[in-house]
């Protein structure tokens, strides 16, 4: 993003790293927008930050442990620069200074403002006082309020496709997740500031927007009927071509919401729809409200009223007490279902989650036995449903400038990555491409001739 303020005062470089979920990276942008107008330009390089920020994510040990091993390398910077007389402010962001809070100065000493995902709104005074603090720290990790609307939401778009909060935190506490504690309740947005958000982004040329929560099948507005209501609103706006939503859990897939799939030209035939394992056992012990079954048959109806619609999932092997046969259920669910994309993880133990106390932790060997397993059918899978489109003819949203000279990146109605010779200036467009070639994660092809 431009530097708004080029002249006086000298522009603030602004450093910030993005760990974790399309929230953070959305977050992220809000915060360098928040801090936009106070004169802070972004920069890639940490070396010559005055303010660096890590937006961090808790999820998984290891996405955690990265954030300390980041902030070694930052605090060795923040010395050189203090060596020659400069200074930087180091800011921890996000679900892990939400879970550690002060913690974080005890382990890296070199923090200056820690805050948690409902304080970012007050990220320019935060700054203020961690300036006057003279090392002391300066935490903002328990603020209770929403940051929703009071963070600036008239940003300068450049792309075609948006992100747009609706929702925010999560009540279903799966046993394994600390989502449901750093980031709070559910919080749902306002249609009307919605609609508003999104008409402003049309208005700037975005053709897509992925509608963002954490349980984003859970929005509930006053007057609307749920998420299907929001999106068949929102598809009404002159303009605006597609429309998808991310992530969802198999337990607020409302009959209304399967029907909109069926109904709503907009909404895209591709539905992350996490399940993360396929023994009814597990599904129980992780807190779940769905069984395999029951997952299965919400697919089933989505299915009989779009086809062609596209899945993709999150899965977790290893959980506590997983036995060989129960991780083969979730084999077996996914040969059944047969995804278009996923991602697998090994358990990991966080502390407080009711799962980290459950006897019969799985050794890691175990657990990285069947992730390998699972992700080399997952693969397999996604390799598959690549091929399938070759000789189709999709209709493509044209994103950007790809790599290779004359071609242009957009995506598939089923988010694949299609690169194919198109012009520049026809960014924004939906055009017909004939796909050619299938690779791992995107799809080459052709203009078609028009129908
Ligand atoms: N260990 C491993 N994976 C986890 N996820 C959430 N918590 C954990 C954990 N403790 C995964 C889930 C979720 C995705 C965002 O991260 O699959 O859907
Ligand atoms: Fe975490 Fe998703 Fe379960 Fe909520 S629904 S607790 S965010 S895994």
């Amino acid at each position: 993003m431009a530097c708004r303020r080029m002249t006086e005062p000298a522009p603030q470089r602004l450093f910030i790293k993005t760990y974790g979920c399309q929230m953070n990276v959305h977050d992220s942008e809000r915060m360098a927008d928040l801090l936009a107008p106070l004169g802070y330009c972004l920069t890639e390089d940490a070396a010559e930050a005055d303010l660096a920020v890590l937006n961090t994510c808790h999820i998984r040990e290891k996405a955690a442990e990265k954030v300390y091993s980041e902030l070694g390398r930052l605090r060795r910077l923040k010395e050189d620069r203090a060596a020659a007389g400069g200074r930087m402010l180091i800011a921890v962001a996000g679900c892990v200074a939400q879970a550690e809070g002060e913690e974080i100065q005890r382990r890296q000493s070199a923090v200056d403002l820690v805050l948690g995902p409902q304080a970012y709104h007050r990220l320019p005074e935060l700054i203020a006082r961690a300036h006057r603090a003279g090392g002391r720290i300066v935490s903002a990790a328990f603020e209770a309020e929403a940051k929703f609307d009071a963070l600036p939401r008239a940003r300068g778009v450049s792309g075609v496709t948006a992100f747009v909060t609706v929702q925010e935190g999560c009540d279903r506490f799966c046993t394994f997740c600390v989502v449901p504690y750093t980031r709070g309740a559910e919080f749902s947005r306002p249609a009307d500031l919605i609609e508003t958000e999104v008409r402003g982004l049309v208005d700037q040329g975005v053709r897509e927007i992925t509608l963002l929560g954490q349980n984003v099948n859970a929005w509930s507005g006053a007057g609307e009927e749920g998420l299907a209501g929001l999106i068949r609103r929102l598809a009404r706006i002159p303009g605006l071509a597609r429309i998808r939503y991310t992530t969802s859990h198999p337990a607020d897939m409302t009959d209304d919401l399967i029907a909109a799939h069926g109904e709503v030209e907009a909404l895209m035939p591709y539905l992350h729809l996490p399940v993360q394992a396929g023994s009814n056992a597990i599904l129980r012990a992780m807190n779940r409200a769905h069984t395999a079954e029951t997952y299965l048959a919400t697919l089933e109806r989505l299915r009989a009223v779009r086809p062609d619609i596209a899945l993709s999932g999150d899965f977790i092997v290893g959980f506590p007490g997983e036995t060989e046969a129960d991780f083969e259920a979730t084999l077996s669910l996914v040969r059944e279902v047969g995804y278009a994309s996923a991602y697998s993880f090994k358990y990991s133990r966080r502390p407080g989650t009711p799962a980290a106390a459950l006897p019969r932790q799985v050794p890691e060997e175990v657990k990285s036995e069947r992730l390998q397993r699972l992700q080399a059918l997952l693969s397999a899978q996604q390799n598959a449903f690549n091929l399938a489109q070759v000789g189709r003819v999709l209709p493509v949203l044209v994103e950007k400038v790809g790599r290779r000279g004359g071609q242009m990146i957009g995506r598939s109605p089923y988010l694949q990555a299609v690169h194919f010779q198109a012009e520049p200036d026809q960014a924004g467009q939906i055009l017909a491409v004939e796909i050619l070639e299938a690779h791992a994660n995107s799809l080459a092809g052709r203009r078609a001739p028009p129908a």
